[in-house]
């Protein structure tokens, strides 16, 4: 890969989408973006065991490398990485990267060590293809302001660039865990989504108190979605992910729940309209 990569970067700015593979159509956002802003397009494909609990859903996490081999070709990806587990982590490996402040809360919180996963494969990754461009989806927003600061931290010679999330049509941000959903959970589902449009409508309302706004939330997924639980449903500051009192210009609402067996995230940037707009 070491040796492509380097011959790719002879052919000009090279971008590189890494993934855990089972791709869907967020995945293909970030493909295209990268065919359009690139002129050569690598993408990754490694279900990375580091970033799993013990009891997290490694063993089961979808799998389907011929379909995601023809996704990658049809978005015209030039060089497609997919390495063994035993190639990233070598006997002995002892190595690891830990972003302090911002791994500490939202799903830090819940998946102890996973950042310190997500941190560590993505600098190995970085440091083998050598993009001029790394492009990653704005659903997991904790993962991408990490991997920024990890980039600014240690001097990477790389751009980070997020990519908004995309829905299905009902609203349900698109992920590879969806697979998991039976019929009845993948309905219920939907009222995370529906938890962030009403937040941006409560504020547009006037509503400026994160607790206030949290408790309607929680309640509002409590009474419409019994089978969903919330790990945390949480109102931060955009660029720090502290948690706010307020609700400022922008504010990152963030929430992650279970629905069923299943672990799902979702966010939205809620924007208070300066005074005067319509
Ligand atoms: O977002 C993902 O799919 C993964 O966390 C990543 C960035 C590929 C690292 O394993």
């Amino acid at each position: 890969m070491r040796r492509l990569a380097e011959g790719l970067r002879g052919q000009g700015r090279v971008a590189f989408v890494p993934t855990m593979g089972y791709l869907h159509a967020g995945h293909r956002s970030l493909l295209e973006w990268g065919r359009a802003n690139a002129d050569r397009l690598v993408a990754s494909i490694f279900v990375n065991p580091a970033q799993f609990g013990p009891a997290e859903d490694l063993a089961r996490y979808p799998r389907d490398f011929d379909r995601d081999r023809v996704m990658c070709e049809a978005a015209g990806v030039d060089a497609l990485f997919v390495p063994a587990s035993a190639d990233i982590y070598r006997p002995g490996h002892q190595t690891w990267v830990e972003v302090e402040n911002l791994s500490r809360g939202l799903c830090g919180r819940f998946r102890p060590g996973h950042f310190r996963g997500v941190a560590t494969v993505v600098l190995k990754l970085l440091n083998i293809v050598r993009p001029h461009l790394a492009v990653f989806g704005l659903k997991d927003y904790q993962q991408y302001l990490i991997i920024r600061r990890l980039v600014a931290d240690l001097d990477l010679d790389v751009e980070v660039v997020g990519r908004p999330i995309v829905r299905e049509d009902d609203g349900l941000a698109m992920s590879s865990r969806n697979s998991y959903l039976g019929p009845e959970e993948r309905l219920q589902a939907r009222v995370l989504s529906r938890a962030l449009a009403e937040a941006q409508r409560q504020v547009d309302a006037g509503e400026r108190d994160a607790r206030g706004l949290s408790g309607k939330l929680t309640e509002l997924i409590a009474a419409e979605a019994p089978m969903v639980r919330v790990d945390y449903l949480a109102l931060c500051d955009p660029a720090t992910l502290d948690e706010v009192a307020g609700l400022g210009a922008e504010t990152l609402l963030a929430v992650a729940a279970w629905v069923g067996k299943t672990r799902l995230i979702d966010n939205a940037l809620l924007r208070v309209a300066p005074a005067g707009a319509a």
